[in-house]
């Protein structure tokens, strides 16, 4: 009934956090191109900087972007921050239901820290809050902050710091789902923490008719471009649990790096794009993104293979002994293992036409990959795995 229960909250989080985060990522993607897109022209109400004329939906609008707010600003002024936050809060709950409930399955690698639930959990919790931590405390409010470049360096090492110490403690899903939770409680908690409450200051004086202070839009401003630049890394390592190519890879942090790489690159000719920058100023981000993707296929190019073990070939009845030992316990009509009801993802592992039928995704799973079983519970071995990829290049 348990498993039940929690498929469903499983279920209902993943597609509230897909909603609200489809909400923020929108939001945001809108704001900034039309602020990059906003043009001065002959005639603009006073304390305008700028306009755009948009037509969506069967009709046309006219936005005008104010720089100093109008004389008096309306009561129903409209706020974009509860997409963020509901991101966050159901992000949360997601990895609560899918890896802290399941920790044994999704999120603990024997092989690397053989650690009781509670104490992944913990040290989940803690590198989420530490890594905000000292994003804001110890780099954007500190030197570091007050130059862009050196900053966004500093953010990308932080990142990676995490991201090499996540690979080194958990499961590769496991890690590059934190590495995205990381990313993401920054992004959300910039909003939370700087962004909104930063405008509504700057309104308030603005409403008493003194100045604001600049640093207060600074502030915003530079954590916008963090939250810009993240966007669509942030959504690759949130989507990389469907890939081990990518998660159980050995040096899966540099994977991580050159997700980064290539997300930021591409933002920046998107953003640049949609400021009007001409191709001959923009190009360079292109041979980088390329560049990175590269060397991310030569990382996960597979293994040469051989359809003998030593020469020797591997059976049916072989094939069937590994899977039975260490796939069929969740990987049969009624799984065995606890915390399955039925078979994950409707794949049985059970008799040797279920194994032909998968056997090009056994080979992503538990030949090319670790991914599979999870966590190594069983302590599947290399001579197992060399064994069911050559049966599967024999067939
Ligand atoms: C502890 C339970 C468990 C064991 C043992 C296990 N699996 Fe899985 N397997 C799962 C779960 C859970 C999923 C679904 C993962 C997800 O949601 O992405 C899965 C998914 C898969 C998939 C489908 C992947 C996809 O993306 O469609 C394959 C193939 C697979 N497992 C193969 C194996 C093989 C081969 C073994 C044995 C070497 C094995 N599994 C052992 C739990 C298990």
């Amino acid at each position: 009934m348990t498993t039940f229960l929690a498929e469903w909250a499983n279920i209902l989080l993943r597609w509230a956090h897909l909603v609200a985060g489809i909400g923020w990522i929108g939001t945001s993607f809108y704001f900034i191109a039309l602020d990059l897109q906003l043009k001065k022209r002959a005639i603009m109400n006073p304390g305008v900087y700028g306009t755009a004329w948009e037509v969506h939906g069967g009709g046309f609008y006219h936005v005008e972007k104010y720089m100093v707010a109008p004389k008096e600003l309306p009561e129903d002024l409209i706020w974009y921050k509860w997409e963020a936050y509901l991101t966050f809060i159901t992000g949360f709950a997601l990895l609560t239901v899918q890896y802290y409930f399941n920790a044994r399955a999704y999120l603990i690698e024997p092989d690397l820290w053989n650690a009781r639930p509670g104490d992944a959990i913990l040290v989940s919790i803690v590198s989420l809050a530490a890594g905000w931590f000292i994003y804001d405390r110890l780099l954007c409010r500190t030197a570091i902050g007050r130059n862009p470049t050196l900053l966004a360096v500093a953010v990308f090492a932080l990142i990676m710091l995490f991201s090499y110490t996540f690979t080194h403690i958990y499961s590769g899903r496991g890690a590059f789902i934190h590495v995205g939770a990381l990313v993401g409680t920054i992004m959300a908690a910039n909003v939370f923490a700087v962004i909104v409450p930063n405008q509504k200051k700057i309104a308030a004086s603005l409403m008493r008719g003194e100045d604001p202070d600049p640093a207060l839009g600074a502030m915003g401003k530079q954590r916008s471009v963090h939250n810009n630049y993240l966007t669509l890394p942030v959504l690759l390592m949130m989507v990389s649990n469907h890939y081990p190519i990518l998660t159980n890879h050995p040096q899966s942090w540099i994977l991580v790096a050159l997700i980064l790489v290539m997300g930021a690159m591409a933002r920046h000719f998107l953003n640049r794009h949609e400021a009007g920058d001409p191709l001959q100023k923009i190009w360079w981000t292109l041979p980088l993104a390329a560049g990175g993707l590269a060397v991310a296929l030569v990382m996960t190019a597979p293994a040469a293979r051989e359809a003998t073990v030593d020469g020797v070939r591997v059976t049916d009845a072989d094939v069937l002994a590994i899977t039975a030992r260490h796939c069929a316990t969740c990987h049969a009509e009624a799984p065995t293992h606890e915390g399955f009801a039925e078979a994950p993802k409707g794949v049985m592992l059970t008799s040797i036409d279920q194994i032909r039928q998968f056997a090009a995704l056994i080979d992503q799973q538990a030949v090319q990959s670790d991914a599979m079983p999870l966590g190594n519970e069983t302590g599947m071995t290399a001579e197992e795995r060399r064994a069911l990829g050559a049966w599967i290049a024999a067939r």
